[in-house]
Order: structure tokens, then C-alpha cells, then sequence
């Protein structure tokens, strides 16, 4: 039950969510060195294929009774705090996003546990999206190098690290308002809520708690996303992968 408010609630976010990401990076193709704006394309291929994937899956919690305009009036709230800013300012958002979603897609895909007990229908949207995440999550990094390499190193840092602490405190917020929200409209409240919900996000199979280090390491002066090398959790999804699963991908990639 929880598990299913906590994905739907993160889902919520993605159709608006992504398309920003799309705009905040192709701002940044012209000019770009040839390969990276080969990366910038797949990129925003990959982003725009979720962000229509996740609206239709919104669209069938909506139509099987969830209400979730709350939620979606708080990502364009979110989103407009951008508006008027630099271009370099919804890139670094972007940046520090696709940080903290390859390390969600990265726990995802390690331990069974998180989608266990869903629909598989949720699974297989949730395991496909996770392996595209990884698949492209240099991509918003290597632009955010590129674009800043006049910067000096302070500079970048000190954006970069206020970035990340602003995009990760809103995104624990909101997605935990979001969660109880979604529990609320199940009949579930109070302190058995929050208790189910703290239970599940820090405790077991405690995805926050789990994800800590790697999001840690974004501080650090010389990181990278492709220091933590999980090729081999594509290579273990291309093995395990449903024929739908497979299906989905080909299509959406062709
Ligand atoms: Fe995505
Ligand atoms: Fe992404």
C-alpha cells in the first residue's frame, strides 16, 4: 500500500518533470562538442518516451480513483521557481536530478525487494525507466562540464552543492506529502501513515537509507556519475527482461 502511494506519487512528478529536463539540457546542444550532442539527442529522446509513458500510467491511477491534481499543481509550483532564472540554473537542477534518479535506478534494479508485491505492470514500467536512467546518466552531467568549464572550480562547486541540497530537500518533502496524500485517498492516516511511510522509505526496504552514500558522493570535488560503473545491472535486466518488457524498449527506441 505504501509502496504503491510512494511510486504513484514519484510518477506524478515525471510527465512535467522530464519535459523540463528535455528543455533544461537541449538548451545547451548548440555548441556542444559532436558526441555529447549525440548524447543530448538520445537524452531527450529517452525523456520525452518517459515522460509520455508515466502521463499514461498517471492517467490509469487517475481513472482507477486517485486524485492527483494536488500533487501535479506541486511540481508546476517546483518548476516555477525556474522561471526568469539563468538557463544554467535548470540545467544544475537537472543535473542534480538525474543524480538522485540513477541512484534510485540504481537500487531499484540492485535489490528485488523495492517492487515486490506490485502490480507487474508497475514493475515493468518502473524497471524499464530505471535501466534508461542509467543507460543516460552522464548525459545531464557531462552538459553541466561542458557548459561551466570556464567557471573556476569553486564556482561550480558552490552551485552545484546548493543545487542539490534545494532539489533534495523538496524532493523528500514532496514526495512524502505526496505519498500520505495518495494513503489519505486509500483511507489511511495519522500517525500509521507516517509510521508506514518512514518504515518503508528508511527502514526496510529502505530506499532513502540505501541511496545515502551514492548521493553523498555528488559532493565530492571530482565526481562523476560513471565512477559508480553499474553496467552490469543493464546486462542483468537485458537477461531477466519480459518479452513485453524487450518489446517496449525496441519500440521505443526505434
Ligand atoms: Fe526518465
Ligand atoms: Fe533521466
Amino acid at each position: 500500500m505504501e509502496a504503491t502511494a510512494i511510486y504513484n506519487a514519484l510518477s506524478t512528478t515525471f510527465p512535467r518533470g522530464e519535459a523540463f529536463f528535455v528543455e533544461s539540457v537541449r538548451a545547451f546542444r548548440d555548441g556542444a562538442p559532436p558526441k555529447l550532442a549525440e548524447e543530448i539527442k538520445a537524452f531527450t529522446t529517452q525523456e520525452a518516451i518517459h515522460s509520455r509513458e508515466h502521463d499514461a500510467f498517471n492517467k490509469r491511477a487517475a481513472e482507477a480513483g486517485y486524485d492527483l491534481s494536488a500533487l501535479e499543481a506541486q511540481v508546476e509550483r517546483r518548476l516555477a521557481v525556474t522561471k526568469g532564472k539563468p538557463p544554467i540554473v535548470s540545467l544544475a537542477a537537472t543535473m542534480a536530478l538525474e543524480h538522485f534518479t540513477a541512484i534510485l535506478a540504481h537500487q531499484l534494479l540492485a535489490d528485488p525487494r523495492h517492487l515486490a508485491g506490485g502490480e507487474q505492470e508497475a514493475a515493468d514500467l518502473w524497471r524499464w525507466h530505471a535501466v534508461e536512467e542509467i543507460e543516460h546518466k552522464g548525459v545531464a552531467y557531462d552538459t553541466w562540464l561542458h557548459a561551466t568549464r570556464v567557471w573556476p572550480g569553486r564556482k561550480r562547486w558552490k552551485l552545484k552543492a546548493r543545487v542539490m541540497l534545494y532539489v533534495t530537500r523538496n524532493f523528500v518533502v514532496d514526495r512524502t506529502a505526496g505519498a500520505l496524500e495518495l494513503m489519505r485517498q486509500d483511507g489511511i492516516r495519522g500517525f500509521k501513515a507516517w509510521r508506514m511511510l518512514l518504515w518503508y522509505l528508511w527502514v526496510r526496504p529502505g530506499m532513502f537509507r540505501k541511496i545515502a552514500g551514492a548521493w553523498l558522493k555528488f559532493f565530492l570535488p571530482d565526481f562523476h556519475p560513471w565512477d559508480e560503473d553499474d553496467r552490469h545491472l543493464l546486462a542483468a535486466y537485458a537477461s531477466i527482461a519480459s518479452g513485453d518488457e524487450s518489446k517496449r524498449k525496441v519500440r521505443r527506441a526505434a
